[in-house]
């Protein structure tokens, strides 16, 4: 695959494969990152040829209400914005609306590559004729997409195969730049902080980080399997069943190295007030839900940040965007803020949070990848480019 500038474009019909996964909440995008460091690649394309077809994930979609919930039309109105041009939405994936856009008008943007997951996984599951027909429509395939990099679905790995020609664009390139000289000489100890909604994906990446990282910090929803992983009470907390047996594995093979939460802040079920709570892990009742991690967690998690050479964080360690349950995340951010060591953060939720509480100069890098910088660190390799010299 070659850079884009290492290809002529000129008059070409371009696909444009982007990540603009944002984190939305009301129906607001709460933050615009990856969008905006998407548009050098879009403004090069516009600068070349007259037919761009924009596609991106949203999302995960396994059921009708996630389609519901998870249109790129709000993405679309933000880039609109931004790049203060007119693009034409197909709100579908497929179709004679999506063709005849692409060759009528310069800027096309469809419907959440996604959907098409409703019918048989053909998206993640990189299905032949979804791939080729994708491909089909264009004369280039330009994949800016670096936090999908290390997925091999339809709309990045498929259609690069069954393209004439396909290419990386200034984001790929700028985070590889970035990442490359971090990754491949990781200061010891390694630390890797992570939270977010669930562990699910992300079990065959926590099982390389673990063989690779001295330390892995959890918080968030991730951390509530591993508490009841390790036999803790954690109440109707969010947590991902089937993977239990696999994480208590994990804490067996890795009792040393994976550092939980040993006080939470809770609220109650069904409580009318939100009236959250400190409390240690063993003080758990069944009707609490962990919404944040407490102070002393970030205490313990702080003698091993500021014993670390090298930190990446991924996600956020709490319900951040409700200020009730922010703490844990902006006591932790402060505390990396002061350690003096080389600092990576990746992920959407991580960067809107570190954003929005003005924490960006604490990093030394800061990766729109959150699963695909993780699979950078942990294997040196990105499974789209799988097949590539
Ligand atoms: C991300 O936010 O890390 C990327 O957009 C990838 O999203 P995914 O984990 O849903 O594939």
């Amino acid at each position: 695959m070659k850079f884009i500038e290492d290809y002529n474009i000129d008059n070409k019909k371009v696909i444009l494969r982007l990540d603009l996964n944002v984190t939305i909440k009301n129906n607001k995008i709460l933050d615009n990152t990856k969008i905006v460091k998407s548009l050098k690649t879009i403004n090069y394309c516009l600068e070349h040829n007259d037919h761009i077809l924009i596609m991106s994930h949203l999302g995960k979609i396994k059921t009708e209400e996630d389609r519901g919930k998870n249109s790129l039309k709000i993405v679309c109105d933000e880039l609109r914005k931004l790049l203060h041009k007119d693009i034409y939405f197909v709100p579908r994936t497929r179709g004679k609306e999506l063709e005849d856009s692409f060759s009528k008008h310069v800027i096309t943007m469809m419907e959440n590559t996604r959907f098409e997951d409703l019918d048989g996984k053909k998206e993640s599951g990189c299905d032949e004729e979804l791939s080729k027909y994708w491909a089909s429509l264009g004369d280039v395939f330009v994949n800016d997409a670096f936090g999908t990099t290390h997925r091999k679905h339809a709309s990045n790995y498929g259609i690069s195969k069954y393209s004439k020609v396909s290419l990386y664009g200034y984001l790929i390139q700028e985070e590889i730049n970035g990442l490359k000289p971090i990754i491949s000489d990781v200061k010891r100890p390694f630390t890797v902080i992570m939270g977010g909604a669930k562990v699910d994906d992300k079990v065959a990446l926590i099982k390389s980080l673990l063989n690779d990282a001295d330390y892995l910090l959890v918080g968030g929803g991730i951390a509530n399997t591993f508490l009841k992983a390790s036999g803790k009470e954690i109440g109707k907390s969010l947590y991902s069943k089937e993977y239990v047996d696999e994480i208590k594995d994990l804490l067996n093979k890795y009792s040393s190295k994976i550092i939980m939460p040993i006080d939470v802040v809770v609220t109650e079920e069904n409580s009318i007030i939100d009236e959250p709570n400190n409390i240690s892990i063993d003080d758990m009742k069944s009707n609490n839900i962990i919404y944040d991690i407490g102070p002393n967690t970030i205490n313990n998690y702080k003698d091993i940040i500021d014993n670390s050479n090298t930190i990446f964080l991924n996600g956020t360690v709490g319900k951040y965007e409700e200020p009730n349950y922010a703490n844990g995340t902006k006591e932790l951010l402060n505390v990396l803020k002061h350690a003096k060591c080389i600092k990576i953060a990746g992920g959407g939720d991580a960067l809107a949070s570190i954003n929005s509480l003005h924490q960006e100069s604490s990093f030394n890098y800061l990766s729109t990848g959150g699963g695909a910088t993780l699979e950078y660190i942990a294997t040196k390799k990105l499974a789209c480019f799988e097949d590539e010299k």
